[in-house]
């Protein structure tokens, strides 16, 4: 078992059955009530395993939530917050949120406001939770299309993460996780970024090392920075525009995976980062061959670039309606806060068209 201590709470990678886990239910939180958080999927493929290895969770009540994107709103919340009432949940239970990104934001939320915050521990269940979302802190939902809009940051007990949920993924849901990967290489790490790329051709290039490795990147930007005023915001290289676009689809009512969103977003910010004279051709070059060769283009077209450069308005790191980007110095090098003009954001989004 692999362990890193985050913040306040410890993250383990490795087999479930190994963990501490058993510890923290017959301990701490023998005499809670536990909830577990699924959607139809992770409900599906991952929730008997995580039953029938604890006991302890045999009576555990179960909320199941709709799959997606398009459901990581506050209107959800709601809705587990009034079946936590009518369970009569209180103040000492413990919110196992067992999922993607989508559960594991909004269960950090629905935990961290109810009665004033209750426990709860994350179980990611896709590539791109246990690398990224999963750890750091950060919990949320939308606000009609606009991503992350309501939220707090808010730290999990613990993040178990267990690679063996990741059999039932299939490919695009690899290369969704890998997009926050190679994020981590691109901005603190040019080998791990170099690793990465060899997965795509081989799956199982992708051990449970490189997984770890992305853990500890992000870990340790976040306890440099927890509450993101500065160094944190590099793990936003790739999401001005990234979110802008799965806005923009959210907006169209057919969402896409946040990990294609900001492979598209890395291409965009890269381009934004050579204009700028930030990053060299060459370097360039080679992220956006490895990245166009490796995702499919996004089906927008010119017409939608103003709906696109507005919604970058709504985006956190924004001072006075100025966008401000995280750009690339180098692989493995990132600056934050340039200030980003529309006419910048429309020549890269040309320019990633034409590519
Ligand atoms: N909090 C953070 O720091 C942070 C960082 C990055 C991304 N995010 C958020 O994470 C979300 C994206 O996460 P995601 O890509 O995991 O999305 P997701 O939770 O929607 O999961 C993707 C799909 O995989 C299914 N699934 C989950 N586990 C499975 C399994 N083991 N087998 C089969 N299917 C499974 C889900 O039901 C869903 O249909 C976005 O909302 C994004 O904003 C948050």
């Amino acid at each position: 078992m692999y362990s890193i201590q985050a913040t306040n709470y410890t993250i383990e990678i490795g087999s479930l059955i190994d963990s501490s886990l058993a510890l923290l239910l017959g301990s701490q939180f023998k005499e809670s009530k536990k909830i577990i958080l699924v959607d139809e999927n992770t409900k599906q493929f991952c929730l008997e395993y995580l039953i029938t290895s604890y006991q302890e969770l045999a009576f555990a009540e179960i909320i199941e939530l709709p799959a997606g994107e398009e459901n990581k709103q506050l209107e959800m919340c709601v809705q587990v917050w009034e079946a936590l009432t009518e369970y009569q949940i209180d103040r000492k239970a413990l919110i196992i949120n067992l999922g993607g990104g989508v559960i594991t934001d909004m269960g950090g939320l629905i935990a961290s406001l109810y009665k004033r915050g209750i426990s709860f521990i994350n179980i990611p269940t896709t590539l791109l939770a246990m690398v990224d979302a999963s750890v750091g802190g950060k919990t949320g939902v939308d606000l009609g299309i606009f991503k992350n809009q309501i939220g707090l940051f808010a730290f999990p007990k613990a993040v178990f993460i267990d690679p063996g949920f990741l059999n039932t993924l299939d490919n695009l849901q690899f290369k969704n996780g890998l997009a926050e990967m190679l994020k981590h290489g691109l901005i603190s790490d040019l080998n791990h970024w170099k690793k990465l790329k060899t997965c795509v051709l081989n799956h199982e290039n992708l051990t449970d090392e490189l997984i770890q490795l992305s853990v500890n990147i992000k870990n340790q930007i976040v306890i440099s920075d927890p509450f993101e005023v500065n160094e944190r915001k590099k793990l936003n290289f790739g999401h001005t525009i990234g979110h802008a676009i799965e806005s923009f689809y959210l907006e169209k009512k057919t969402p896409i995976l946040h990990g294609l969103a900001i492979a598209a977003g890395i291409q965009i910010e890269n381009y934004i980062s050579l204009q700028m004279n930030f990053i060299s051709q060459i370097e360039y070059d080679e992220i956006n061959q490895f990245i166009s060769q490796t995702y499919p283009k996004l089906n927008f077209t010119s017409e939608n670039f103003d709906q696109i450069i507005s919604n970058t308005k709504q985006d956190k790191k924004n001072i006075k309606n100025q966008v401000m980007m995280v750009l690339l110095k180098s692989i493995g090098s990132a600056v934050v806060d340039v200030p980003v003009t529309e006419e910048m954001i429309r020549s890269g989004l040309n320019n990633y068209l034409k590519g």
